[in-house]
Formats: structure tokens, C-alpha cells, sequence
């Protein structure tokens, strides 16, 4: 199990501040929201912030892409230090190219799912990925509500993964905390990605040490429950 605090909930004007308190809180990933203002209607940070933070978080880092042309950033994220980079299968056509493109350069591949597409849509790459990023908000902005609906879709990604036999992670995105972290996590997410909830305690070790454990609670009463 993955805890990944979203930078997107610090302090803007701490980046690097902000970075070396999730990595002495001990979560695994950093998730770094990259918002274009054409696939989202808002607009985050680039390569460069990302560049500038990256020393100060020592272990996975983990760039999430809600941008209309990914290929234009692939190659300046892995340079500023990108360990795996998720695109949305929203992007059509351009899906199956940028996933080869992601594995060219060498990183772990993610696909997204925002909450009004169908789940079917990520079935025909399954076996090409590493992550599969479900959204539990609509993209673009932090702090809203998770949205129960998509609970099914990680029930559905998690029923593929077993009979498939593939190995890919199931992050959940987008208002979780240590409820709805506990909900995914019995529905069979193993990435939880977190901003408010996490960021915004004054404590963040405690916070991650707290939803790690809820979380690790969770999945452990739902095979007892099998
Ligand atoms: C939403 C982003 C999320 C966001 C989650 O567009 O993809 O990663 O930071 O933030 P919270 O946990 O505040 O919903
Ligand atoms: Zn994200």
C-alpha cells in the first residue's frame, strides 16, 4: 500500500518546504498535478517547479498529467525527474502512443480515468500499464468531495486485475481521506493519493502513519470478509 501526498494542497510558496516535510513524513510517493488550463480548467505548476522539488523528496515521484498534449512534457518531466507519469485515456487516439512513449523513456506508465468515463475504456491497455489512476473528483482543482459513484470502477479494476493476472496498482485521486481512503481501500485501491486531508495537517507524518493504518485496517477486515 502507497500513501501519496499531493503537492497540490501545500503551500505554493514553500515548494521545497512543502516536499521535505512528505518526505519526513515517510509516505512513498509524492503525486505532482500537472493542470494545463485546456484538459482541466485551471492551471498548476511545470517541469521546472517539479525540477526544484525534486531533491527534496527522496523516493517516488509520481507525475500526474491532466494536460491535452502530453508529448510535448514527457521528455522535460523525465528530466526534471519524473519517476512514472500518468496521461488520461480521455486523449483518444493519442492514448496508445504516449503510453509507448512513457515506457520508451524508461518510467512507470499510468492511465487516468476521470469520474464521467466509462471504466471500460482503460480495459483494451491494461496489460500495458503500471498504474491505473482512477478519479474520484473531477480533475482540476483540490478539496472537493469524493464521489461515491466511482467506488464500482475500483471494485471493476481490481476484479480485471485478478483475472487477468496482471500486477498494475489502482490509485484513487481526489477527496481522500481516512474514510474514504478505508472505502477504496476495501473496494481494492492500493495508491491513495491525498492533498487537503494530508497537507493541510500540521502533523503530516502523523496523518500518513494514521491513513496508512485505517487503510492497512480496512483491507485486512474486507478478506476476512471474502
Ligand atoms: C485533482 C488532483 C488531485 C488533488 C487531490 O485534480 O488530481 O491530485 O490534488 O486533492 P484532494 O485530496 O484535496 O482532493
Ligand atoms: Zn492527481
Amino acid at each position: 500500500m502507497i500513501i501519496a501526498p499531493s503537492l497540490l494542497a501545500s503551500d505554493f510558496g514553500r515548494f521545497a518546504h512543502e516536499a521535505t516535510r512528505a518526505d519526513r513524513s515517510g509516505a512513498e510517493w509524492l503525486h505532482l498535478d500537472i493542470m494545463d488550463g485546456q484538459f482541466v480548467p485551471n492551471i498548476s505548476f511545470g517541469p521546472a517547479v517539479v525540477e526544484a522539488v525534486r531533491p527534496h523528496f527522496s523516493r517516488y515521484c509520481d507525475v500526474h498529467l491532466m494536460c491535452e498534449k502530453p508529448e510535448i512534457l514527457l521528455q522535460p518531466f523525465v528530466k526534471a525527474g519524473a519517476d512514472g507519469m500518468t496521461i488520461h485515456v480521455e486523449l483518444g487516439a493519442q492514448v496508445t502512443p504516449l503510453l509507448w512513449k512513457i515506457r520508451s523513456l524508461g518510467r512507470r506508465v499510468g492511465l487516468g480515468v476521470n469520474p464521467p468515463t466509462n471504466i471500460n475504456e482503460v480495459r483494451p491497455y491494461l496489460s500495458q500499464i503500471d498504474v491505473l489512476l482512477i478519479m474520484t473528483v473531477n480533475p482540476g482543482f483540490g478539496g472537493q468531495s469524493f464521489i461515491h459513484e466511482c467506488v464500482p470502477k475500483i471494485q471493476q479494476a481490481a476484479a480485471w486485475r485478478r483475472e487477468l493476472g496482471l500486477k498494475y496498482h489502482i490509485e484513487v485521486d481526489g477527496g481522500i481521506n481516512l474514510e474514504t481512503a478505508c472505502e477504496c481501500a476495501r473496494a481494492g485501491a492500493d495508491v491513495f493519493v491525498s492533498g487537503t486531508a494530508l497537507f493541510h495537517q500540521r502533523n503530516l507524518g502523523a496523518a500518513v502513519r494514521k491513513m496508512r493504518a485505517a487503510v492497512h485496517n480496512a483491507h485486512t477486515e474486507s478478506l476476512f470478509q471474502l
